[in-house]
């Protein structure tokens, strides 16, 4: 992946994909006959935590902008990881909540060094996450993260925005 180039891909409300730039197909490995009208979790990779996305959609539901690292999966089995931004989008009768019409994603290559920390932390959510059972999964994840960010005196957002 080069360093100027952006993954683009937009949702309905529900997360099914209504756009992707040639990248993301590119990168995705699917024809965008295959990828539009599915939901976005045809890229999810096992890898990541259950919580990370608990926290992308609580995020974005109550209208605020998601920053984070996603491992994604492409259709032959290989793996990317990418530094995302996700944000709502508005039917244009205001930002409300009920007026969320879908979702709007850009993302870029990340530094490898960058890609480590999160790698290591992840792994740990992941386990935490196996350990507690479906039932308490995101919770467990999310404690793990949450630890770990609280520690720095940062936010999710600063942390993210600052490793
Ligand atoms: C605009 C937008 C972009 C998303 N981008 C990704 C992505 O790149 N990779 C990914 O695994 N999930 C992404 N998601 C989250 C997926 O919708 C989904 O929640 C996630 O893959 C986990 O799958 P699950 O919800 O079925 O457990 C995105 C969601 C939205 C709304």
């Amino acid at each position: 992946m080069n360093v100027d180039e952006f993954i683009v891909s937009k949702t309905d409300a529900s997360g099914r994909l209504t756009y992707c730039n040639r990248i993301f197909i590119d990168y995705a490995g699917y024809s965008e006959h295959e990828l539009l009208g599915q939901q976005h979790n045809i890229v999810r990779h096992p890898d990541m935590p259950r919580s990370v996305f608990h926290l992308l959609w609580t995020t974005i539901k109550s209208g605020n902008e998601f920053f984070g690292y996603v491992k994604n999966i492409s259709k032959d089995g290989s793996y990317y990881w990418v530094i995302a931004n996700v944000t709502p989008s508005y039917s244009g009768a205001g930002t409300d909540a009920k007026n969320i019409i879908g979702f709007f994603s850009v993302r870029r290559k990340p530094d490898p060094a960058k890609i480590r920390i999160i790698d290591a932390i992840y792994k740990e959510m992941l386990l935490a996450e196996k350990q507690a059972g479906s039932r308490d999964a995101i919770a467990a994840g999310t404690k793990v993260l949450m630890d770990i960010v609280n520690k720095t005196g940062k936010d999710y957002r600063e942390f993210i925005l600052s490793l």
